[in-house]
């Protein structure tokens, strides 16, 4: 009797389970669990949902760190302007700064990363406001950042830190609850047997055999990553990087096959067609809604990605158009991911900081329209306002970018009913508004003094009640 009864349960247990899992995969776009498998070609994996996390988002932090970041000159491109381009301005500065044999290795032991406090950077990128972070786990001059058995000598626990810095920022993120998003350059300038497939047409694979898909394993494997930010794609075809085949068993067998996102850049003529979500090329700005999920990179640092000492406070993005590109890229369907340069000894100077901070003061007051906001029908309306829509269930939020100097804005799309009411996010009273034929929706802004308006620019109006 009593047997029964717990063969019972267990019956009634497993058939809820299956209902669960049933309910999950049927017909929605969550349907990303174990049950599904694809194969390695274009078709099947571009069918996989993104994991709803991603779009959630909205916001990341980039970090481009390597030995770039010593001579932390001109860009991260450095060794490829100094030694494969020969630019003169390189040339000269080699000469003027460092002994005649001094070669790019060199810089090696000098990336000390002496005051890298992973649990800091994590701090000021969760005050931020970011949801993730991705780190370059290796840049084009094929630097691991973490103890890559197959990069002898040229990575962190050998050279420079003696440190796993991909291992130890991981750790620091997810005490947070930020997703660990992980960039990998597939191509690396100067390794021999990168040049030697080049070199062969892209016929043969010694490169991606040896190096590659070993990196790109042992990196899901030990750090698990929510994100993979493919890079340094262009010049070999998606056949000879293996990327299919990578990208099967990261779906089907790894151990992040359910929440793992990656982008589009897989192989020469990939980006913006395959893939998971689209990059397409660096600083992407669609001006219209992308018919798929898509995310901005771009750096504060107009001139660079990687950290470099002769950046002018003319060459940083300003608050404001970094706060109006975050609005207008969510309000068009995409995420925003904005890079720093840490410095070779692992600081975060002051002036990426302040940016950063502000970004997430401002997220404090109005990340209500962002985080897990959808497009809205109707995306902006351009006039002297500026005005940017996102939506949330039958909410729609009106982002304005420029206060109206009559007080008055005025919204062209939003339709008003009987039920419709007005607020400003950072303010409790309703506001005023009124319906003018031609004129759309007029909102009456409250007159404030300067400390109590909420944020500097770009105010949210949480529009219910609207059609
Ligand atoms: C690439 O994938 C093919 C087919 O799965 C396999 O035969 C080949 O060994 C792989 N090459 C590398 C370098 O992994
Ligand atoms: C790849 O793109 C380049 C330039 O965008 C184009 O010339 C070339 O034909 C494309 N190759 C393939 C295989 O689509
Ligand atoms: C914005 O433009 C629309 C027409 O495109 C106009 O009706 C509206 O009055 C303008 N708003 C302001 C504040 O000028």
């Amino acid at each position: 009797m009593k047997m029964r009864a717990v063969s019972a349960q267990v019956l009634l247990l497993l058939l809820l389970l299956e209902l669960v899992r049933a309910r999950d995969c049927t017909g929605s776009s969550r349907c990303t669990g174990s049950s599904r498998r694809y194969t390695p070609d274009w078709p099947s994996l571009d069918s996989r949902p993104l994991p709803a996390w991603f779009d959630e988002a909205k916001f990341g932090v980039f970090i481009h760190w390597g030995v770039f970041s010593v001579p932390a000159w001109g860009s991260e491109w450095f060794w490829w302007h100094w030694e494969a381009e020969k630019l003169p301005a390189y040339q000269n500065f080699m000469k003027e700064n460092y002994p005649p044999d001094f070669s790019y290795a060199d810089f090696g032991p000098q990336f000390t990363a002496h005051f890298f406090h992973p649990d800091s950077w994590a701090d000021l990128f969760e005050a931020s406001g970011a949801k993730y972070v991705v780190l370059t786990t290796k840049h084009h001059e094929g630097f691991t950042n973490w103890p890559s058995p197959v990069s002898w000598n040229w990575n962190s626990k050998d050279v420079g830190p003696h440190r796993d810095l991909v291992g130890e920022l991981g750790t620091a993120i997810r005490k947070r609850n930020i997703r660990y998003g992980l960039y990998h350059s597939l191509l690396e300038w100067f390794h021999p047997l990168y040049l030697r497939d080049k070199k062969n047409d892209f016929k043969t694979q010694y490169f991606v055999r040896a190096k590659i898909m070993p990196e790109l394993y042992d990196l899901v494997n030990r750090y698990k990553p929510d994100l993979i930010w493919s890079d340094g794609e262009w010049e070999g075809p998606d056949t000879y990087w293996n990327s299919t085949d990578f990208l099967s068993w990261l779906y089907n067998d790894s151990p992040v096959k359910d929440v793992v996102v990656v982008n589009d850049r897989w192989g020469k003529n990939c980006s913006c067609h395959h893939g998971g979500y689209y990059n397409c090329q660096d600083k992407f700005k669609p001006e219209t809604l992308p018919d798929h999920k898509w995310e901005m990179c771009t750096s504060i640092d107009k001139m660079s990605w990687g950290y470099r000492r002769d950046m002018m406070i003319t060459d940083v993005a300003s608050e404001y158009s970094i706060i109006s590109e975050l609005v207008q890229t969510v309000s068009l369907g995409g995420n925003y991911l904005l890079n720093i340069g840490p410095t070779k000894d692992g600081l975060i100077v002051p002036i990426f900081q302040e940016r950063l901070l502000a970004v997430g003061k401002w997220l404090s007051i109005n990340g209500e329209a962002i985080y897990a906001s959808k497009p809205w029908r109707v995306q902006f309306e351009k006039n002297e306002t500026s005005v940017w829509y996102t939506s949330k269930g039958s909410t729609v939020y009106a982002i304005f970018l420029h206060w109206p100097e009559s007080g008055i804005l005025s919204l062209e799309s939003p339709i008003a009913t009987s039920t419709t009411q007005i607020t400003m996010l950072g303010i409790q009273n309703d506001l005023k508004w009124s319906t003018n034929p031609g004129e759309g929706l007029l909102v009456y802004l409250p007159h404030l003094p300067p400390a109590a308006v909420p944020t500097e620019f770009a105010w949210t109006l949480r529009l219910t009640g609207v059609k």
